[in-house]
């Protein structure tokens, strides 16, 4: 049988001059040159160039022939490429190989995009994603991908950890997000759940002993989607046994750090920073802030509990309301007022209601310095108290958020990150950080039932175990959540490992007795016989490499990702099943459902689908 290739095309180099070679790939381009055809071949190692001679004569009306993307097998000679022909920009751009024959391995039909053309539509880069993965730059995220993963194996293979596989078709895992559900045919009227995450497993696995597990493991939630957010993703999952949460933060850290070491030759800082939610709330408006830009949230709420204004002493007076303002140093030169009208309705898609502001033109002049439409609205001395709380100077803008503590916390954490950008604020460092101390607990606002702010199973703080049922909204979990610019990239805790309390944490969450019996029995049996302290992490694997990628979105580095409808345009999934399928599984659709016509973008071909896919 013949040898499709003795090389592939990056390793032909300067040492094979003379030697006779055979490669394999595609036709990446066709340039005729008057009389002599040059073929760019690629494979998955690069590029070659192959010279094809109008004297070959069998070669060459092969060459003729061929068009982009072709799949040739060469065999040829190599040789040093003529002076002033070298390209120092290509591996192989020393040398060149003088075809003797070409053989066309397969034909391609004219492709509906160009490899190198940037303005293609997603749409139709998902529905051809196998074209798409093509170009060079989707080929290297990938090959980026795979060295990350091997990364963390090596690494915590090392460490003595065990790669276990956990089910795929189990029950709920609560994470917060809506469940995949998968019918039964063998048991009528039943369902299992797609995990949204390995967690009770993990711990299951802590129970047997194992305790250090690890998993480059697949989960499932219907939520949302978003930039950073796929209905099924990737995580890197951890759990150990016998460590303290400063102890996994330390191997974590230490893990991800050299990742960056050693992906990217970055140095992060050391140790991360950490910070309370509190504080990170209190500051940035958000428990994943990006710290790379140098704008912070301060609190006036106190300052204007008594002026007539109402639109700030409401907040003020409420006791969820606040009132907080975000100083721009030399913001009143660098923002036109179309920009900073522009804002107000960028914060009114995060529910405020206006967007007041101060410009500071100068300070000395008191009230006449200043020029806002607030400013009439506020005495002297309140004007003074605030201007010396943000520290203003000359030059600044300061804007305000008064409403809903969250509603002020939202938008003005939009706009600090819009404005960071805008003026060309964010350092190109990488920030990394902790952060640490979440309440267990927070209030649903419409039901007024308590929800966990991470997981069920993550424990409380050890010395506050007892407020649990007198306190629950004072109790600190020990959770802990690694963020990167602004993104959260992994989040973890110490878990319960006592079964009252989990119980008790159940209680909290109106989960009864027989409710909690039903859906987690297995796992409070499990902590009956003897369960470790136990506590663990996971990691949004597809965020980290589309971050180390420098790509805004996570489909990028999937590579058959769903679009923000949650369907795939390649395979036109999810799609009708017949009736005989749903029959078995003990299935009628509602009429609603029946003789769907085209259901969404799924079934338009890819350039028609409307759908914005960020
Ligand atoms: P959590 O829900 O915080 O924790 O998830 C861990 C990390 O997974 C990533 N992530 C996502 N990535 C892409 N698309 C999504 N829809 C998505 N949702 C989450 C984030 C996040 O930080 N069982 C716990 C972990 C633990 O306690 O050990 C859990 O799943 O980067
Ligand atoms: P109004 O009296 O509603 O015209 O508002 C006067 C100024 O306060 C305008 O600049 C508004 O943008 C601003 N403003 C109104 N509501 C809020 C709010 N909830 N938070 C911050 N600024 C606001």
């Amino acid at each position: 049988m013949k040898k499709l290739r003795s090389h592939n095309c990056e390793q032909v180099n300067e040492s094979l001059i003379g030697d006779t070679v055979s490669v394999s790939g595609w036709v990446q381009r066709r340039r005729d040159h008057g009389g002599v055809i040059f073929i760019d071949l690629r494979d998955a190692s690069g590029l070659l160039q192959v010279v094809v001679d109008p004297d070959v004569t069998d070669a060459f009306a092969v060459a003729d022939t061929v068009r982009n993307e072709h799949v040739l097998s060469v065999s040829a000679k190599v040789r040093a490429r003529p002076e002033g022909t070298v390209n120092p920009d290509l591996p192989t751009g020393m040398v060149e190989v003088y075809a003797s024959e070409i053989e066309v391995l397969n034909r391609a039909e004219p492709i509906p995009f160009q490899l190198d053309e940037d303005d293609v539509s997603e749409a139709v880069r998902l529905k051809y994603r196998y074209l798409d993965l093509r170009r060079e730059n989707m080929q290297q995220i990938f090959r980026l991908r795979s060295g990350v993963t091997k990364y963390f194996r090596d690494f915590l293979e090392d460490e003595g950890f065990v790669d276990i596989e956990t089910p795929i078709l189990t029950r709920s895992t609560p994470e917060g997000a809506r469940d995949y559900l998968v019918p039964s045919r063998v048991h009528a009227g039943e369902f299992f759940a797609l995990p949204q995450s390995p967690q009770l497993f993990k711990q299951l696995l802590m129970v047997a002993g194992f305790e250090r597990y690890y998993q480059i493991a697949r989960c499932f939630r219907d939520e949302d989607l978003r930039a950073d957010r796929q209905p099924e993703f990737t995580q890197l999952d951890v759990e150990t046994s016998f460590m303290n949460e400063d102890e996994i933060m330390q191997m974590m850290e230490d893990m991800i750090a050299g990742l960056f070491r050693e992906k990217l030759g970055v140095e992060l800082v050391s140790p991360f920073p950490r910070m309370t939610y509190a504080e990170s709330m209190e500051k940035y408006g958000i428990d994943r802030p990006d710290l790379r830009i140098d704008l912070t949230l301060i609190s006036i709420t106190d300052l204007l509990k008594d002026v007539e204004f109402k639109v700030f002493s409401g907040p003020a007076n409420a006791p969820d309301g606040r009132v907080a303002a975000m100083l721009v140093p030399q913001g009143s030169k660098k923002l036109s007022r179309q920009q900073i009208d522009s804002y107000a309705d960028y914060v009114a898609n995060y529910g405020a209601k206006g967007l007041a502001y101060v410009k500071v033109n100068d300070l000395a002049k008191g009230r006449d310095g200043l020029q806002s439409p607030i400013l009439k609205f506020l005495p002297d001395e309140v004007i003074d108290s605030i201007m010396q709380r943000i520290g203003a100077a000359d030059g600044d803008i300061v804007f305000f958020g008064a409403d809903k503590a969250a509603v002020v916390n939202d938008a003005l954490a939009a706009l600090r990150v819009k404005v960071g950008h805008d003026l060309d604020m964010a350092s190109d460092l990488w920030a990394p950080l902790w952060v640490v101390d979440f309440p267990m607990f927070e209030k649903d606002q419409e039901s007024q039932r308590w929800d966990s702010l991470h997981h069920p199973f993550t424990a409380p703080k050890v010395d506050q175990v007892a407020q649990l049922d007198s306190d629950p909204g004072s109790v600190l979990s020990r959770a802990y959540d690694m963020v990167l610019n602004g993104t959260e990239i992994g989040g973890g805790s110490i878990r319960i490992h006592q079964k009252d309390v989990q119980r008790t944490v159940f209680t909290v969450l109106g989960i009864d007795d027989r409710e909690a019996e039903e859906k987690f029995g297995f796992l409070l049996e499990a902590l009956k016989y003897g369960a470790p302290p136990h506590g663990g992490i996971a990691f949004g694997l597809d965020r980290i490499v589309a971050m180390m990628s420098g790509v805004a979105s996570i489909r990028d580095v999937i590579a058959f990702p769903k679009t923000q409808r949650a369907s795939c345009l390649l395979t036109e999934a999810p799609s009708v099943v017949d009736s005989r399928q749903l029959s078995d599984l003990h299935i009628r659709l509602r009429a609603s459902a029946q003789n769907k016509a085209p259901a969404d973008d799924t079934n338009l071909p890819a350039d028609q689908v409307k759908t914005p896919i960020t």
